[in-house]
């Protein structure tokens, strides 16, 4: 990464000053490059202005009135949730859109069979007539911003090009945006090129709506080039390209790319990251891959039971992690976002007090429902609904359309707030060395089948555990809930090229650090989501699962004991600290049970998505599941 040069004006030529002239740019911008795509782009898309975002609170506080003033949000209530606003969306935007999510690499085979792929020249002809003119009567503003603290060696810039106001505003939380991301960049810094627009041109006189968007929607990437074009969609992670289209469609390519270099390279993964502070002092920090809506934000805030004796858990990030090795031969983590975009429904005082802290004040809400006196609900948030409500499409609510299976906010409605909200903050989540990794956690939303806990033997079979994981789909993606998929790694919409590939990437990179005498992470396989013969949830989650957690930090310290199964180790009943909760032993062998039948099934389904990926899948991961196929006739 190039580091800050100071006065980039003055770096400017004749040329180059003609042009940022003539775009408008402000002193602080003097990359050639820069200029002349900016230039490009808007002779492409014909927006009537172009705004240069610098990041300032005045700048924010603008964007925010002007869409007011459009009817995209509204104010709320300053008594009740000081700076804050709700914006509802189109009915039709509410979510990420996996099946126009494209991965457009020169050979159809480097996408491989779990993303969505389509000839560059083709996707780029399509894309041609979808932009041609897009922004005619829209502002487009030109949005610097560093994914990863300013000055991180693991950091990476991005420059996204956006007609949505929102998108504007919502980059400056989700990311450090504006002038010191373009300084960073300095006259020829190295970034990703992002170009977004809802695909709704405005005609001269015409009035706009309050959430443009359009039915045809394009969520591309180019790996080979390392760009980003999304059409049609204001919502999320379909426009805020830095979240799930750079930090790790894009990033998950860089990382591999990387290897070809140093043979390790690095890693963009759906992970959070927390730190772990024992009774005793000592920090320990954990990564945890979880499929979308399964309770990250929360348990990367959770408050641990008084009972367990003073641990301290902190958030370094809530969904993504960027970790590379360091010359210590360890993996050092950094949090690429600058903010928290999560799913509201559910969240509350008990299930996650700091997150519900972080949203006091300063906050976006996008469609939840409006109290009467103008502050925000959703489902879950209290016991007892309010009496009236505005729903997140304007309707009148009232508690007997929640009987009737009406909600008032949209299953995937969601927050946007700056990370610094977050009263347990991790003091290094700003660290531009990153935080060392001890344990990676793998969890999926399975009813049956997964125990509450497992190590990996190693980390070849901890890979194969990560590989294999499955999760039932919840309401962050579009389509149908509730259906088990396998999703790799929580990466399966994530991952930019080949899953085969990706798999790969991790066996290669385990094997180099091993090979340099590296103590590599150790991995967990974890699911919180068992039920019982009602539907019920068994294991109470939330802050309990710090239980989890304070045994997996004992094993990495080899103080606990646990048994070894099908495929690794897990707690027995007295293995796991109980002080301050009533967790019955029939209950615990209920969730760690391994039953027989339903995982020659879960095999099964192994060899489904190995199949799949057909010649790609590493030889490693084939044995690894002949191996554990003959455990479990052994244990028949
Ligand atoms: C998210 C997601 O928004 O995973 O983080 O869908
Ligand atoms: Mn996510």
């Amino acid at each position: 990464m190039n580091h800050p040069v100071s006065g980039v004006a003055q770096l400017r030529d004749e040329d180059t000053a003609k042009l940022a002239a003539r775009l408008s740019a402000p002193s602080w911008v003097g990359h050639r490059q820069l200029l002349e795509w900016v230039d490009e782009i808007a002779a492409r898309t014909r927006p009537a202005r172009i705004h240069w975002c610098d990041g300032s609170q005045e700048e924010y506080d603008r964007l925010c009135e002007q869409m007011v003033a459009a009817g995209t949000m509204r104010k709320l209530n300053p008594a009740r949730r000081p700076d804050s606003y709700l914006a509802w969306s189109d009915p039709s935007d509410v979510a990420r859109v996996e099946d126009r999510t494209f991965i457009c690499s020169e050979s159809e085979d480097d996408a491989g069979p779990t993303n969505n792929w389509m000839a560059p020249a083709e996707m780029r002809a399509t894309l041609g007539g979808l932009f041609d003119g897009c922004m005619a009567g829209r502002t487009m503003y030109v949005i610097p911003f560093s994914m990863g603290p300013l000055g991180s060696h693991i950091a990476h810039i991005g420059v996204e090009l956006s007609d949505s106001p929102y998108v504007a505003a919502s980059m400056r939380t989700m990311t450090r945006m504006g002038r010191a991301a373009c300084e960073e960049l300095g006259a020829d810094g190295e970034f990703v090129p992002c170009v977004h627009s809802v695909g709704k041109p405005l005609a001269a006189g015409e009035k706009d709506v309050p959430w443009p968007c359009n039915p045809t929607k394009y969520i591309v990437h180019f790996p080979e080039t390392r760009e980003i074009w999304s059409y049609g969609s204001g919502y999320g992670g379909n426009a805020l390209l830095g979240k799930k289209c750079f930090a790790l469609r894009i990033a998950s390519t860089m990382g591999r790319q990387a290897a070809e270099v140093d043979r390790k390279g690095w890693l963009a993964e759906h992970m959070l990251i927390l730190g772990l502070t024992s009774p005793e002092g000592r920090k320990y920090h954990v990564a945890a891959a979880f499929p979308s809506a399964c309770g990250k934000t929360n348990f990367s805030m959770l408050i641990p039971p008084k009972a367990l004796g003073g641990w301290k858990v902190t958030t370094i990030g809530d969904d993504i992690a960027w970790i590379k090795p360091h010359a210590d031969g360890r993996l050092y983590a950094i949090n690429p976002e600058a903010g928290y975009f999560g799913v509201a429904p559910g969240t509350n005082d008990a299930t996650n007090f700091n997150c519900m802290a972080s949203l006091r004040e300063n906050t976006v809400f996008t469609n939840v429902a409006l109290t009467d006196d103008g502050d925000v609900w959703w489902e879950g948030m209290t016991k007892e609904p309010p009496a009236h409500l505005i729903d997140w499409q304007g309707k009148d609510w009232t508690p007997e359309d929640g009987k009737a299976g009406r909600k008032a906010a949209h299953p995937n409605a969601r927050f946007t707030v700056a990370a610094t909200q977050n009263p347990v903050i991790d003091a290094d989540w700003d660290s531009v060395e990153g935080v060392p990794i001890d344990a990676f956690v793998f969890g999926g939303r399975r009813s049956t089948t997964v125990p509450l806990v497992t190590e990996a033997r190693n980390w070849v079979e901890g890979v194969y555990m990560a590989a294999t994981m499955g999760s039932e789909t919840t309401a962050a993606q579009a389509g149908a809930t509730g259906v088990v998929r396998r999703d790799p790694f929580a990466m399966l919409p994530f991952c930019g090229y080949h899953m085969g590939d990706y798999f790969a990437h991790w066996l290669r990179m385990g094997r180099e650090l091993q090979a340099e005498g590296a103590r590599l992470p150790a991995i967990f396989c974890v699911n919180w989501f068992r039920t019982d013969e009602n539907g019920k949830f068994v294991w109470p989650g939330f802050g309990e699962n710090m239980r989890v957690l304070k045994w997996m930090i004992d094993r990495i310290e080899g103080r606990a004991g646990g048994v070894e199964h099908l495929f690794g180790t897990t707690p027995r009943y007295e293995d796991m600290g109980w002080d301050g909760l009533r967790f019955p032993r029939s209950d615990f062998e209920r969730i760690t049970s391994i039953d027989t039948a339903a995982w020659e099934r879960e095999f099964e389904l192994h060899a489904e998505l190995f199949d799949k990926l057909g010649e790609r899948l590493p030889d490693d991961l084939r044995e690894v599941k002949e191996r554990l196929r003959e455990r479990l006739a052994a244990m028949r």
